[in-house]
């Protein structure tokens, strides 16, 4: 039988004690936080409305195709096709209106049998107190449905910790083109 001398003793001591160590410092990339330390006080409900232009046609488009499958053309939906936005964000219905912010991001055609759209997207606010602040947008979109809820996933400056959920309603649509403007009901929780 292997006797333990001190130099094993204090070998299975070191090993010992660097593996507390390694325990303790794996934590450090995390601490509990008060919600004061952080700013946060109480949390609000705020409904923002304002109208989206999908401008699609034109010599200005603020949507454009950037990809799609072989199949897309022969698909009724646009099944496969994939559109990067950057759509004005207005207080009224018409374009000429005041511009609150921009809707950057995709949709894709993401149904087979109906117009449905995956939207991921970033509301980027330019107005007043919300200059500078993002609501982030994930979610489906029957576009041709009365309203269709999305649910917004978080959110950015004035807008952190945000969720909530977005109402879309289209107020105008050019079948040919594919134009549109859209009224947003938007309804978050934040700090
Ligand atoms: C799909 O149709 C468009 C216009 O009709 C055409 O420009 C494009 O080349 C077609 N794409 C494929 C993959 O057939
Ligand atoms: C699209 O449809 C045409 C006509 O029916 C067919 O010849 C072609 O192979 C189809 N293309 C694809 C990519 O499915
Ligand atoms: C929003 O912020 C940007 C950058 O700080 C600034 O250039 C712009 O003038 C601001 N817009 C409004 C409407 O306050
Ligand atoms: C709809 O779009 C088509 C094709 O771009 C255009 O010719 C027509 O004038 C548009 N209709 C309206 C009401 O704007």
């Amino acid at each position: 039988m292997a006797k333990t001398t001190p130099t094993h003793t204090s070998t299975i001591f070191t090993i010992f004690f660097f593996s507390i160590l390694i325990a303790t410092k794996s934590q450090e990339f995390s601490r509990k936080l008060s919600q004061k330390k952080l700013g946060l006080k109480k949390e609000k409900l705020s409904h923002l409305h304002f109208y989206f232009h999908d401008i699609v046609s034109g010599k200005n488009p603020t949507a454009v195709r950037v990809a799609q499958a072989a199949m897309t053309n022969n698909s009724s939906t646009g099944f496969g096709a994939v559109v990067m936005i950057d759509d004005p964000l207005t207080l009224k219905p018409k374009l000429s209106s005041k511009e609150v912010g921009r809707a950057q991001g995709i949709y894709a055609f993401a149904a087979q049998n109906e117009f449905g759209l995956l939207m991921v997207m970033n509301f980027a606010f330019t107005e007043g107190k919300y200059n500078g602040s993002t609501l982030s947008i994930l979610g489906r979109n029957l576009v041709l449905s009365n309203v269709r809820e999305l649910p917004v996933v978080g959110g950015s400056g004035v807008f952190r910790f945000a969720r909530g959920y977005a109402h879309a309603d289209t107020v105008w649509l050019n079948m040919t083109s594919g134009d549109a403007v859209v009224e947003y009901n938007v309804y978050v929780f934040h700090y």
